[in-house]
């Protein structure tokens, strides 16, 4: 099997490294050559973390790699069996992607999406085939959490939906839930307005960053506090799906807190760019 990942960051990398760790023939797009470099090197990072803790070794490591094709290319995706979309959370872009892949790959088993904030059928809505388009909400990060949310429009086919639960539990070795397509699935629409109030909480003087994750780290035996796992999501994203629950549900749990406006508009977006909440940069 040959999928096609498109989007080389954060979440398309991890999502690469597990179908490529898997045995599947994967090929990850991105938008230029300097995307290339840097998604490569993510995955080798990844891949050479697994070998250091014992998860594989260095024969795995090497097959995983030669597994993997990450090209600046989009026409390269041709031939490939199915596809998972995971650019930024942009809808104009994602809804070009789907344009895109539906034109290259008439024959794909299935379209699938890592979105976390844009509604499944848009996506489907932009091909001739909205009933072999899903989602596929991955976790971050996606080489260690098991969940695979499958995310079914009102027009996807339950054979599309069996064969990419195949595919994620028999294949990539993932545990999968389902969900109707609204705003936040199931395990958004929990989580995001409980980080949202952690970042009013620290907004407001109320405790510090640290105590508030030092707080539900001892407290809760949570592997991580909310402001160190806002910065892991990335806080651009946090925001997006943020904003497409407020959207959705008009609920005032999900209103973004101004300092998350302020901190997207910085630039400071967590892990990835060096700060967030937290300072990464050393
Ligand atoms: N890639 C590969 N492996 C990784 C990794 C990565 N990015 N990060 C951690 N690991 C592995 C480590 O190698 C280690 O493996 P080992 O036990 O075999 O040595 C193991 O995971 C634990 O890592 P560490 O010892 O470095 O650190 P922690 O024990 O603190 O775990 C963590 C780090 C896995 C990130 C853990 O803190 C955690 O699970 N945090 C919560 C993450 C979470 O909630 N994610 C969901 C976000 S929501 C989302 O993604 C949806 C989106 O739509 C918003």
């Amino acid at each position: 099997m040959r999928v096609g990942v498109i989007g080389g960051g954060q979440m398309g990398a991890g999502i690469a490294e597990v179908c490529a760790r898997s045995g599947v023939d994967v090929t990850v797009v991105e938008a230029d050559e300097a995307g290339v470099e840097r998604a490569r090197a993510a995955i080798e990072r990844s891949l050479d973390r697994a070998v250091r803790s014992g998860k594989a070794s260095e024969e795995d490591k090497a097959a995983a790699l030669d597994h993997l094709v990450v090209t600046s290319v989009f026409e390269d995706l041709e031939g490939a069996d199915a596809a998972i979309e995971a650019v930024v959370e942009n809808e104009a872009l994602k809804r070009d992607v789907f344009r895109r892949l539906d034109e290259l790959l008439p024959d794909a088993q299935f379209l699938a999406s890592n979105t976390s904030s844009v509604p499944i059928m848009k996506l489907g809505a932009e091909t001739k085939r909205p009933g072999r388009v899903l989602g596929m909400h991955f976790f971050n990060p996606v080489p260690v959490l098991p969940l695979v949310e499958l995310v079914t429009s009102i027009m996807t086919e339950p054979e599309t939906v069996e064969s990419v639960r195949a595919f994620a539990e028999g294949t990539l070795g993932k545990q999968c839930i389902d969900s109707q397509d609204r705003a936040g699935f199931v395990v958004n629409a929990l989580l995001i307005p409980y980080l949202l109030s952690a970042i009013r909480m620290y907004e407001s003087g109320f405790a510090s960053k640290e105590d508030i994750d030092q707080g539900m780290v001892l407290g809760c035996a949570h592997p991580m506090g909310p402001l160190r796992l806002s910065d892991l999501i990335g806080l651009d994203t946090l925001l997006a799906v943020a904003e497409s629950l407020h959207d959705e549900f008009r609920d005032p749990a999900s209103v973004s807190p101004a300092l998350l406006n302020r901190m997207v508009e910085a630039g400071l977006l967590g892990r990835k760019t060096g700060r967030g909440f937290y300072d990464y940069s050393k």
